[in-house]
C-alpha cells in the first residue's frame, strides 16, 4: 500500500483507489503520480476485478491537479517529465479494461478534472467544483483535457470552459452532462458502490469488451465502429460467461460470472 494514494478490495471485488494528500487538496504530487501510475499498472492486468472507483481523502477536494508548489521549483525539463508523468498516469487509467467511476468528492481542478475526464463514469459530491484552470495559470490543460473534454461535452461547451477556466458547481456539471449523477456528500461513496455493484453483477468479459467497443468505436467513423463492436463482440462468443447467462435465464435465478 502507497503513502499517497490507498486501495480498498470489497467482496465483489470493487476497488476503491483513494488519492491520499487531503492538507494538499490531493494534488498530483510526483510521488504520489508515481505510486498512482504504479498501482494502476498492477490493476490492469488483475484479471478478478470487477470495477474501479477513484476518490479523494477528505471532504473537501477530489484532486486540485498538478501540485503547484513543487511545480514552482522545476526547471523547464522537469516541467515536461512531470506534464508527461500526469498525463502517462491519466491515459493508464482511461485504458483500465475494466469499468471505472470517477466519484468527485470535492475540488476537481486541471489535471484532477482530467484524471476523472479519463473515467467512464463520473459522479460528485453536490459541494464538489470542478474545472480546467490551466489558462489561468498561463498554461493549457496537459493530461487529455483539450482531447477528452470536447469528445465529453462537444467543442463548443469545451472551449468555453477551457478558455474561460471557469470552476462549476456540481449541479452545472450535471446539467452540461459533465458527471451523471450530483448526489449529497454523505450518499457519494454509497452511490458510487451501488453503482459499481450494479455493474459487477454483469459478465466481466462482456463489461469490458463493451468498453473496448465504446472506446474505439468513437475515435472511429461508424462503419469502422460496427467493425470494432462485431470484433467485440466475437471475443465473448466462446466464453463460459455467456453460457452461464443462457442457462441462468432458462432455470429463472441470477446468473453467476466467473469472467471466464
Ligand atoms: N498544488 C499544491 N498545493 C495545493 C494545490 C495544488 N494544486 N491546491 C491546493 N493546495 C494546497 C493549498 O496551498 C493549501 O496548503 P497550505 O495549507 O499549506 O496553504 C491546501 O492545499 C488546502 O488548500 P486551500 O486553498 O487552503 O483549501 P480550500 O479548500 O480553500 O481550496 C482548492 C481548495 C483546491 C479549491 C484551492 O486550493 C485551489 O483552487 N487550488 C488550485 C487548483 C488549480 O487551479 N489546479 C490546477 C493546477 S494546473
Amino acid at each position: 500500500m502507497g503513502q499517497f494514494v490507498l486501495h480498498d478490495r470489497d467482496e465483489n471485488e470493487i476497488i476503491t483507489v483513494i488519492l491520499n494528500r487531503p492538507e494538499a487538496a490531493n494534488a498530483l504530487s510526483r510521488q504520489l503520480l508515481l505510486e498512482l501510475k504504479g498501482l494502476v499498472h498492477e490493476l490492469s492486468y488483475e484479471k478478478n476485478i470487477r470495477c474501479v472507483i477513484f476518490t479523494g481523502a477528505g471532504e473537501k477536494s477530489f484532486c486540485a491537479g498538478a501540485d503547484l508548489k513543487e511545480r514552482a521549483g522545476m526547471d523547464e525539463t522537469e516541467v515536461k517529465q512531470t506534464v508527461a508523468l500526469i498525463g502517462e498516469t491519466v491515459s493508464a487509467i482511461e485504458k483500465l479494461p475494466m469499468p471505472t467511476i470517477a466519484a468527485i468528492n470535492g475540488a476537481a481542478f486541471g489535471g484532477g478534472l482530467e484524471l476523472a475526464l479519463a473515467c467512464d463514469i463520473r459522479m460528485a459530491s453536490s459541494t464538489a467544483k470542478m474545472g480546467l484552470t490551466e489558462t489561468s495559470l498561463g498554461i493549457i490543460p496537459g493530461a487529455g483535457g483539450t482531447q477528452r473534454l470536447p469528445r465529453i461535452l462537444g467543442p463548443s461547451k469545451a472551449k468555453e470552459l477551457i478558455f474561460t477556466a471557469k470552476r462549476v458547481t456540481a449541479y452545472e456539471a450535471e446539467r452540461i452532462g459533465l458527471i451523471t449523477k450530483s448526489t449529497s456528500p454523505f450518499e457519494l461513496m454509497l452511490e458510487a458502490k451501488d453503482l459499481a455493484k450494479e455493474i459487477a453483477k454483469n459478465a466481466p468479459i462482456a463489461l469490458k469488451q463493451a468498453k473496448k467497443a465504446i472506446n474505439h468505436g468513437i475515435e472511429t467513423d461508424l462503419e469502422t465502429g460496427l467493425k470494432i463492436e462485431e470484433l467485440c463482440y466475437a471475443a465473448t462468443i466462446s466464453t463460459k460467461d455467456r453460457l452461464e447467462g443462457l442457462l441462468a435465464f432458462r432455470e429463472k435465478r441470477q446468473p453467476v460470472y466467473k469472467g471466464e
